[in-house]
């Protein structure tokens, strides 16, 4: 009798198939993923074998990479294989010194100059709306100030739901109630229990695909701060030294570059000093 696929099969993956995607994956993304991630990948990709009602990791892989053109099935492996959490507010310390520091310093240098900032590696958008927010209630208090946010990122599932602007009503509880009020709207289906930016917010950010470790900026020049947060993790040094310059290049003197908390640039020759936990400022 055929095989099928039920809830209750399992397929195991082999290192050489295992090895095959990480290899992939490292070179397209720059992402490590060294064997004690396999039963990571393995349960991530499961439901992609599911959908595709295929039955084994080997054939999954063929698939993929042996039809002699890169299958468009590769942007969904890349998008359950990259880790997209995020939130609202996230390592809020940052947020503080945006305000309290980079924005005074930023209206005071430049009077009248469009603020652009960029989120590298901006998953669902929650980042880049966080500092919407932040942005525009800067705005009611310093007339004439305009800005632009630009959020990218590998994964294409996470820019089209970034581009939705639509999250589930947990997810913005770290949000203060005044800017709750002031720029979510709320589902007028009480059974879905979701919230959208409202337009004023979505129409000063843009998503693009952007791969940080392979794509150049086009149409963009400089940045008056970039936010690459949470990302440069999973990158090896000599990736994470490679995308800190691009970055570097792209950030204006005077300006700041926010990373991870749990991330550091560290033994580097780049015009960067720090100033605060991950925050860096261009020289
Ligand atoms: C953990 S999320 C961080 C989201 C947000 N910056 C934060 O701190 O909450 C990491 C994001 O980096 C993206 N990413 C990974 N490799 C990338 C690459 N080579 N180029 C651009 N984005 C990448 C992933 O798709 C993912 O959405």
């Amino acid at each position: 009798m055929e095989k099928e696929f039920s809830m209750l099969f399992r397929p195991v993956m082999g290192d050489a198939d295992f090895l095959r995607i990480s290899k992939f994956i490292h070179n397209e993304c720059g992402i490590r993923l060294p064997m004690n991630k396999k039963v990571m990948v393995e349960a991530r990709l499961l439901n992609r074998l599911r959908d595709l009602h295929i039955l084994t990791y080997s054939e999954y892989i063929s698939f993929v990479f042996d039809s002699g053109k890169i299958d468009p099935e590769v942007n969904n492996m890349i998008d359950v294989i990259t880790t997209n959490k995020t939130d609202f507010f996230r390592e809020a310390a940052h947020f503080q010194f945006f305000v309290n520091e980079a924005l005074p310093e930023f209206v005071s240098n430049h009077p009248g100059k469009q603020f652009r900032l960029w989120s590298a590696g901006c998953s669902s958008g929650e980042e880049v709306y966080t500092l919407a927010m932040i942005l525009n209630d800067f705005g009611l208090e310093n007339s004439r100030f305009l800005f632009k946010i630009l959020g990218t990122d590998i994964s294409t599932r996470m820019l089209l739901a970034a581009r939705t602007a639509i999250f589930a009503e947990g997810k913005a509880s770290p949000i203060p109630s005044a800017l709750k009020k002031r720029y979510l709207l709320r589902s007028k289906d009480r059974n879905k229990a979701s919230v959208r930016i409202v337009r004023e917010l979505r129409e000063k950010v843009e998503f693009k695909y952007h791969n940080l470790i392979s794509d150049a900026l086009t149409n963009y020049d400089t940045f008056d701060a970039i936010f690459c947060r949470n990302v440069l993790i999973y990158f090896e040094k000599e990736t994470q030294m490679k995308v800190i310059e691009k970055l570097t290049k792209v950030l204006r003197s005077g300006c700041y570059l926010f990373i991870g908390h749990s991330e550091a640039i560290m033994n580097h020759n780049l015009p960067l000093v720090q100033v605060g936990p991950s925050i860096y400022q261009k020289q």
